[in-house]
């Protein structure tokens, strides 16, 4: 059967009929392939059977009556056009059946009227299903969007619990060192607790809720960092390699969001290679419209057209319940289109996937980010202002370990007065959104007193535009929650002069 071609059951007692139905239809130029059926079993077998894009009924049937064709047709498809034709029939009879969802009406003695009223009810199902897969497409949107609001709901508390959680854990760990007992324990509550904002992070970004801070980046620097940990997560029997392309036009975007693509990436390639395999990260600028793409190829199982067309579709997952998520594709998609790319999947099963993530070259010229190399002994004094008491303790503690001098505050106006007796510091670490005062107003305050105050800010999400005066500066250094303490070292050593 060619696409093209109208599947057309024809519920007709009368051969002669049925043929001259067919013909009316084929005469009027209509790629028709004809189906007949007499009975109601029939119908039924015909409705499963191959596809039936419009059914046209005798009115005057022996075997069935024409209103229980049309509830048949209907329990089967309600968008499914439903042709009348009759020698004689009722106005009232006529008018009953329209009444109960045939649309259309044709004398068996005016067939050119078929082929017309049949392509106005294909055009108008179309209309129909196409409104329907809208409204469908609709709700769907507003369902993520109340998940969304959800998730950032919970997010900023959660994040808050997280960060105690990995905190103590990691200071457990390092702590008992790796030849006590409860070494292991100590770091299967870490590794808990890192796979739990991984977690909250990706969910995070999905909903839309993380901040985006976009940055101008090298796509083969980018790629290049992340080999440690990218072959780190892909394991030893996966082989990892690159094909960078010299000297690529850099990029402007997030640059965790985009290392979140690119793990997601790497762990589907990891969970379709289960005994092994060959991932290659290519880049390469494509000729026509400039555009800087990266590539993550696997050697894996590949994916059935079913599934690729699914594969971006929000908590679509192959993986089971509590394997997988469905997140991972669908994030990449988002974070991807949101800075202006496209994103793009080539799959064969049984050969290996590709997805494709291609980004406009950046208009200005920026200074890309380097990374900073931090000491091993840290000195200098941090003023610490966060209201959630756990936080604040394991922040002040994993500063003191690496060498700081930490003093803390549990609000803006605690601060204010800590600065107002005197305390002299190097640099503030605060909490963004706080009772009283933001932190970003706190930064503000300070910085009339000490105008060169480097400043860190600490945030569990921010949705949408802050309240009055949380806004922060686009150029602001920003520690997402919940952080390990290695970004959180990090990032205070880069912000002191
Ligand atoms: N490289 C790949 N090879 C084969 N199938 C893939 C690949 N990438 C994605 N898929 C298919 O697409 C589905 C959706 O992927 P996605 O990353 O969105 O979610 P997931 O991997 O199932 O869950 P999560 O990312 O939360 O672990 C997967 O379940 C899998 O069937
Ligand atoms: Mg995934």
């Amino acid at each position: 059967m060619t696409v093209d071609q109208i599947g057309v059951l024809v519920v007709d007692d009368n051969d002669d009929d049925a043929v001259l139905i067919g013909h009316s239809l084929t005469r009027a130029g209509l790629p028709v392939r004809v189906t007949r059926a007499e009975t109601a079993d029939e119908v039924t077998a015909a409705l499963t059977g191959r596809r039936v894009d419009v059914v046209i009924c005798d009115y005057n049937l022996p075997g069935v009556r024409a209103e229980e064709v049309l509830v048949q047709v209907r329990e089967h498809d309600a968008d499914l056009p439903f042709v009348l034709v009759s020698g004689q029939v009722g106005e009232e009879t006529a008018a009953d059946l329209m009444r109960a969802g045939a649309r259309d009406f044709v004398l068996k003695d005016r067939l050119t009227r078929l082929a017309p009223a049949v392509q106005r009810e294909l055009h108008e199902a179309a209309e129909r299903r196409r409104h329907r897969r809208l409204e469908e497409q609709l709700r769907q949107s507003e369902r993520l969007d109340s998940l969304g609001q959800l998730a950032g709901g919970i997010a900023h508390d959660f994040n808050n619990i997280l960060a105690v959680i990995s905190g103590y854990a990691t200071m457990l760990t390092e702590e008992l060192g790796p030849g006590h007992a409860l070494h292991a324990d100590a770091l299967a509550i870490e590794q808990a607790a890192a796979r739990g904002s991984g977690l909250t992070r990706q969910l995070l970004i999905f909903s839309g809720l993380e901040p985006s801070r976009p940055e101008l980046l090298d796509l083969n620097v980018v790629a290049t960092d992340m080999q440690r940990v990218l072959s780190r997560t892909l394991g030893e029997d996966v082989e990892l390699s690159t094909m960078l392309s010299l000297n690529l036009p850099r990029i402007t975007i997030d640059r965790s969001k985009l290392e979140q693509v690119i793990m997601n990436a790497a762990m589907n390639a990891r969970a379709a290679l289960p005994s092994g395999g060959r991932v290659t990260i290519t880049t390469e600028v494509v000729r026509e419209n400039g555009h800087v793409c990266l590539a993550v190829t696997d050697t894996g199982h590949g994916m059935p057209p079913e599934v690729a067309a699914r594969a971006f579709e929000p908590f679509f997952t192959t993986k089971g319940r509590g394997r997988g998520t469905g997140l991972g594709l669908a994030t990449a998609y988002g974070v991807i289109v949101d800075a202006g790319g496209t994103i793009s999947l080539d799959s064969h099963p049984g050969q290996g996937t590709t997805l494709r993530i291609c980004l406009p070259p950046a208009e200005v010229a920026a200074p890309v980010s380097t990374l900073v190399r931090r000491p091993a002994a840290a000195s200098g004094s941090i003023l610490v202002v966060e209201d959630e008491d756990g936080v604040r303790d394991i922040v002040a503690r994993i500063l003191r370990r690496a060498g700081y001098e930490v003093h803390a505050a549990a609000d803006p106006a605690e601060a204010l007065r800590l600065v107002h007796d005197g305390l002299r510091m190097d640099a503030l670490l605060t909490d963004i959104i706080m009772p009283g005062m933001s932190g970003t107003q706190l930064a503000a305050e300070l910085r009339k007193i000490r105008p060169a105050l480097p400043v860190l800010f600490m945030s569990g999400y921010t949705s949408g535009p802050a309240p009055g005066g949380q806004e922060l500066p686009a150029d602001a250094p920003l520690l997402h929650k919940p952080f390990q303490s290695e970004n959180l070292l990090n990032a205070v050593h880069a912000v002191l002069p």
